[in-house]
């Protein structure tokens, strides 16, 4: 890594403030629902604590509109605490006379986390002055939340401005390590599967893919805008109409660079995403004008599979279909069988996070693939070949 990291730094005694995802979702009683943010940065968390250094966790969570209860790390606080089985301190705010207090009490050894930085606009804006009080909380700063490194946020960018040695953590690490290795030096073949369920937030994705796979195989909701834009008819099935001459494009591209594109030959169809639609596999050209296609059908997962089977490298981003709805659930539950098994054969597979990771552990696959990101967007971002500003500002070896 040519960025300094965790392993560069001297620990003991030193007020290590780290930035950490732990945007977590919460259950209506302010509950953790899924720690796998915290479970991940915790490598990061025992090294400071273990080397005796004194450390500050700061994080955002959610998307809130100035303070809000149901938006306040207390119950994250107090997850940590379970999974540490030791004390995490907590202070409910994030800069000002009480933190600054509980930041000179703290021990060598001990860990406090700061309320959520987002009840500050002023995060979000990487304002200066909010940036300089968050690094004046720390000696060193480490940065391990890779699911926010696409955001130029006070906490992320706006804070190394300020301390002079700014490091990764072993979350940053790992995530960095996995997604450049499929995009600078994969194994071949390298083959790329994404779905969900709009086209628009992919196109860059696929074209700076398209020039590294093998194989770029597409399901999911934007599958349909790429048949549209093939003169197919596609009932009622998702469509982005204004990226219909983009899907042509990439089409074409694909076709000119010899890119082998593979879309769906089947589909499983139904009136809507419900468990108790009445549902019909249909080939891609008999798609009823009445119904829409919500899930990618067998002769596709045949494909797909054989394709993935070749594959020594494959990165995964998007849901084949609604899996949210158990029904339409299978060619995305299917998927994440597939690369489970060819990581077991020696592959390499990649996730990204949001659905496609939601996707594995549904499955309760999620120990038996190489690596699921953490990062939905950061991850995106990454694959589409953009620099992430959290990791850009950290400081140079
Ligand atoms: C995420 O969940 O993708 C990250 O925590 C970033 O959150 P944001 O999209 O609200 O910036």
């Amino acid at each position: 890594m040519e960025k300094l990291t965790i392993d560069d730094l001297q620990l003991k005694d030193k007020r290590v403030l780290v930035r950490v995802d732990f945007n977590v979702p919460l259950d209506k009683k302010c509950e953790v629902t899924d720690d796998r943010r915290i479970v991940e940065s915790l490598p990061t968390i025992n090294k400071i604590l273990q080397d005796g250094g004194k450390l500050i966790l700061m994080s955002h969570l959610g998307r809130p509109k100035g303070r809000t209860q149901e938006l306040s790390l207390l119950p994250v606080a107090k997850r940590l605490e379970k999974l540490l089985g030791k004390p995490v301190k907590f202070v409910n705010d994030c800069i000002g006379p009480e933190v600054e207090k509980a930041v000179s009490g703290l021990k060598s050894g001990e860990c406090l986390l700061l309320e959520n930085l987002r009840f500050y606009p002023e995060e979000e804006k990487n304002n200066p002055e909010f940036a300089k009080k968050l690094a004046g909380l720390g000696d060193i700063y480490i940065n391990d939340a890779f699911g926010t490194a696409h955001r130029a946020h006070a906490s992320t960018e706006g804070v190394t401005k300020y301390i002079q040695q700014c490091a990764a953590g072993y979350l940053m690490q790992k995530e960095l390590k996995y997604l450049d290795m499929a995009l600078s030096h994969p194994k071949r073949p390298f083959v790329a599967i994404l779905g969900g369920a709009k086209i628009s937030g992919k196109i860059d994705v696929i074209e700076n893919l398209m020039n590294k796979v093998d194989a770029l195989l597409i399901g999911g909701g934007m599958s349909f805008t790429f048949f549209k834009s093939m003169g197919k008819e596609i009932g009622k099935s998702l469509l982005e109409p204004d990226k219909i001459d983009m899907a042509k494009e990439i089409l074409k591209q694909a076709k000119e660079k010899k890119v082998n594109l593979v879309l769906p030959v089947d589909v499983v169809v139904a009136a809507g995403a419900t468990d108790d639609a009445a549902t019909k596999i249909v080939g891609i050209d008999n798609i009823p004008p009445d119904m829409q296609g919500l899930d990618i059908g067998p002769k596709t997962l045949d494909i797909f599979s054989a394709e993935l089977k070749k594959a020594k490298t494959v990165v995964w981003n998007g849901p084949m279909g609604v899996f949210e709805v158990k029904k339409f659930a299978t060619g995305t539950i299917r998927v994440a069988e597939i690369l489970a098994g060819i990581t077991q054969n020696g592959a390499t597979t990649i996730v990204g996070g949001g659905d496609s990771a939601a996707a594995v552990t549904q499955a309760g696959l999620e120990d038996k693939l190489t690596h699921i990101s953490t990062g939905g967007g950061a991850s995106l971002e990454f694959l589409e070949g953009k620099v992430l500003p959290g990791v850009a500002a950290l400081t140079d070896k």
